[in-house]
């Protein structure tokens, strides 16, 4: 699919259907992850893929009932966990890499999986150290987003965006291009 119509398809999924992703669709996601750019090209992610339910079942529980996303991971036939090793990444004016270096991997992930057909769904809100725990997750090593994988059982409408005008200046701060 060409990457504009890529970018423009992708969605938060949060319905999957019964039905095990294929082994080589896993692997075209993480390449896609593993091409992502990082700080001092340092590449300081990690990716847990948890296919077995015994180990998905104690991921949920790192979830709290409130995240509009957690039935979405029971569903999924596959979750992976996005981490980072913040010692393979730096900090620069306060800003902490390894966060942004882990997030264009995920979303080279997302992408993706939208090019594949499958869907995907950030999600941020869940108890770190019971995720790391349940997963036997070296300390240090940072878990920063979670995202189910598997064929949408969903089409959801785009979700609203700021306008380019509210969002994208040209040459003074506040004055839309
Ligand atoms: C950093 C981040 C954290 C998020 N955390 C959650 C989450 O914990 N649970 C959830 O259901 N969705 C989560 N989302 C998904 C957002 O709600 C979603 O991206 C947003 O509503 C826009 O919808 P769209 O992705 O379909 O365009 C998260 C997204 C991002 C980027």
């Amino acid at each position: 699919m060409d990457i504009s119509q890529v970018i423009r398809d992708r969605r938060s999924i949060r319905k999957y259907q019964d039905r095990p992703v294929e082994w080589e669709k896993i692997e075209q996601v993480l390449e896609a992850a593993r091409l992502a750019p990082s700080w001092k090209n340092l590449q300081c992610w990690r990716f847990l893929v948890v296919t077995d339910p015994g180990k998905k079942a104690g991921l949920l529980a790192a979830f709290p009932e409130e995240n509009p996303g957690k039935k979405a991971l029971a569903m999924a036939p596959c979750v992976i966990l996005v981490c980072a090793d913040p010692k393979e990444s730096g900090v620069e004016n306060g800003i902490e890499y390894f966060v942004a270096d882990t997030a264009i991997a995920f979303e080279h992930l997302c992408l993706a999986a939208t090019d594949l057909g499958l869907g995907t769904c950030w999600m941020g809100m869940f108890d770190e150290p019971a995720l790391r725990l349940a997963l036997k997750i070296p300390e240090g090593i940072r878990v920063v987003g979670v995202t189910p994988l598997g064929y949408p059982d969903q089409e959801p409408r785009p979700r609203p965006r700021k306008e380019l005008g509210e969002i994208a200046y040209c040459d003074d701060w506040g004055k839309p291009c």
